[in-house]
């Protein structure tokens, strides 16, 4: 039977940090110098479709991403690969008379075919959704039986936010304390229905490539800056940890607002404290930042949280359906989308606010 090719395909969500990851202990393992904390978004807008293959007739591990082939060659290629080779279990389909003995699969070579339904690397965590979608792809094509808590670390080895892809909800990576990076891995805080209420909006304000990404970025941070140690510390991220769990848990909209804008704000306040200053906010993105603030500060309290990641676009958590349907309003009325204005589009990151706001 030389003819055969066995294929699995799986599509993965990306997330967004609302405590974020920014700098790592250990550049090679990808093991981060603090706990962060996000959410998965909706697979229906914004993931990572990846089928991978395996042949006899195959004779190199290829990959090609949304269409045009990439080099496998990188270290976060390769140690994804590995790691899943070294639990892939034996593999049967009688039906089409494959079988695949474990030891087999260190000599089989897969093709892998990524796409991805949002811009790639324009700050919209797309390494995120990625790997997590990569080594889940291959853990089934391989009949890796690992829970999704061991695959996350290896996701971790592709891109460190990966990690927190392999669950929806809420979920926490645990910064872990092994030299080995064992014990670095994500958990699921809550599951998707826990906190149903919020709608998600990503403003793409740019969907253009970041000009530096968020390895080069953080390698930077890490060798310059003194605000990150001041983020490490007990009474700054870790406590943010503890709160923003307290948040979720309790749905307390007002406190998981106020932390997720405040870690934000603090990790591009990093990125401005290192050398040389790291922009990734832009005019459109501080005056998205002014504007939600007046309106929190005009209301009770806080209607809508932004966070923004290595790019320039907002993400905008809104507390409800109907808060929703009104920053939509706003959004579009001070932020319309058009060729000449510095506004692209906007997204929907969760469930589809259009068909059910009241
Ligand atoms: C700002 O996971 O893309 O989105 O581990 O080097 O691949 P590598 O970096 P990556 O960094 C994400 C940084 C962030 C914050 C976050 O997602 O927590």
């Amino acid at each position: 039977m030389a003819g055969w090719i066995h294929m699995v395909t799986a599509r993965t969500p990306t997330n967004i940090a609302v405590i974020k990851y920014w700098g790592k202990r250990d550049e090679s393992l990808i093991l981060p110098v603090n706990d962060s904390i996000s959410v998965t978004l909706d697979p229906e807008h914004l993931c990572t479709t990846t089928t991978v293959a395996v042949s006899p007739g195959f004779d190199q591990d290829r990959m090609w991403l949304n269409g045009k082939e990439i080099s496998l060659s990188g270290g976060r290629y390769q140690n994804c690969l590995r790691e899943i080779r070294a639990r892939a279990e034996d593999f049967e389909d009688n039906e089409r008379g494959i079988k695949i003995a474990k030891q087999d699969w260190q000599k089989l070579r897969v093709h892998i075919a990524s796409y991805n339904n949002f811009p790639t690397a324009a700050g919209l965590a797309s390494s995120a959704a990625g790997f997590a979608c990569l080594v889940f792809a291959l853990a089934k094509l391989m009949n890796a039986k690992e829970d999704p808590s061991q695959l996350s670390a290896i996701a971790r080895q592709g891109s460190g936010s990966a990690c927190r892809s392999l669950y929806g909800g809420f979920v926490k990576w645990i910064m872990g304390k092994e030299e080995n990076g064992s014990d670095s891995l994500a958990v699921q805080l809550v599951d998707e229905n826990h906190w149903d209420d919020l709608v998600i909006i990503i403003a793409v304000v740019s969907s253009r490539q970041k000009e530096t990404s968020s390895t080069t970025g953080m390698r930077d941070t890490v060798e310059t800056s003194m605000l990150l140690q001041h983020r490490a510390k007990v009474e700054v991220v870790p406590k943010r940890i503890v709160k923003m769990e307290e948040a979720i848990q309790n749905h307390d909209f007002s406190s998981f607002a106020q932390l997720t804008c405040s870690d934000s704000n603090q990790f591009h306040a990093v990125c401005l404290d290192t050398c040389p200053p790291i922009f990734y906010m832009n005019d459109t993105s501080h005056r998205i930042i002014s504007c939600i603030e007046k309106w929190n500060r005009s209301e009770e309290s806080p209607q809508v949280a932004y966070t923004f990641d290595a790019g320039p676009n907002a993400v905008l958590i809104a507390r409800n359906r109907k808060t929703a349907a009104l920053l939509l309003q706003r959004m579009l009325y001070f932020f319309p989308p058009s060729a000449d204005t510095d506004m692209s589009s906007y997204v929907l990151g969760d469930k589809s606010i259009l068909k059910d706001a009241g």
